[in-house]
């Protein structure tokens, strides 16, 4: 049985804490998919094209992971890829409340999807893509958080 596993998230951009869990992912499952998500309540700085195409051009060198945009339910398309697992990534304990939230809801809407949970490596757990951001916007180093692509898409949009 082969078994295909969806990684929803925003990715404004994709970050190296992002590309650890999705290589973690693709070891253990025989298709992954990322699944941007629209999002437009977050305000991306990327819109979902480029989000979509700097992760592709992140993910490359992955045989068995796919990118695809979304402005549906999570539920719904998770279905229409025919996907048995919903990942997400747990970074602290304080991520944990929203994701419980999140999985009870996404289990309500599509009962034969599971959510799992993986770790990212313990250098990434402080990452996320809004700090990443801002550290750009203010002159900062973030070439130990995102690929060169994304670094040079960031310092482009942010000049
Ligand atoms: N390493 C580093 N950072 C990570 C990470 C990891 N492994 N995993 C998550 N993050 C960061 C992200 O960069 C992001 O940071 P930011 O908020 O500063 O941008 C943050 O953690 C969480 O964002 P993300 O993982 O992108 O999830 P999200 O909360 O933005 O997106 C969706 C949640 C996309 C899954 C949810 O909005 C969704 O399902 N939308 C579709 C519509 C829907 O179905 N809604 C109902 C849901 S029940």
């Amino acid at each position: 049985m082969s078994v295909t596993a969806i990684y929803p998230g925003t990715f404004d951009p994709i970050t190296n804490g992002h590309s650890d869990l999705i290589s973690r992912a693709a070891n253990l499952f025989d298709k992954v998919v990322v699944a941007v998500a629209a999002n437009p309540k977050k305000t991306p700085l990327f819109d979902l094209q480029e989000r979509v195409d700097l992760a592709r051009s992140v993910l490359a060198g992955l045989n068995n992971v796919e990118v695809c945009g979304f402005d549906t339910l999570l539920a719904e398309f998770a279905k229409s890829q025919g996907a048995k697992v919903i990942l997400r990534g747990l970074r602290a304990v304080s991520d944990f409340e929203y994701e419980f939230q999140l999985a009870g809801m996404n289990r309500r809407l599509a009962p034969d999807v599971e959510t799992l949970f993986l770790t990212p490596a313990e250098k990434y757990t402080f990452i996320s893509s809004s700090l990443v951001k801002e550290v750009a916007a203010l002159g900062g180093e973030i070439d130990d958080f995102v690929d060169p692509k994304v670094k040079a898409a960031l310092s482009n949009r942010l000049r």
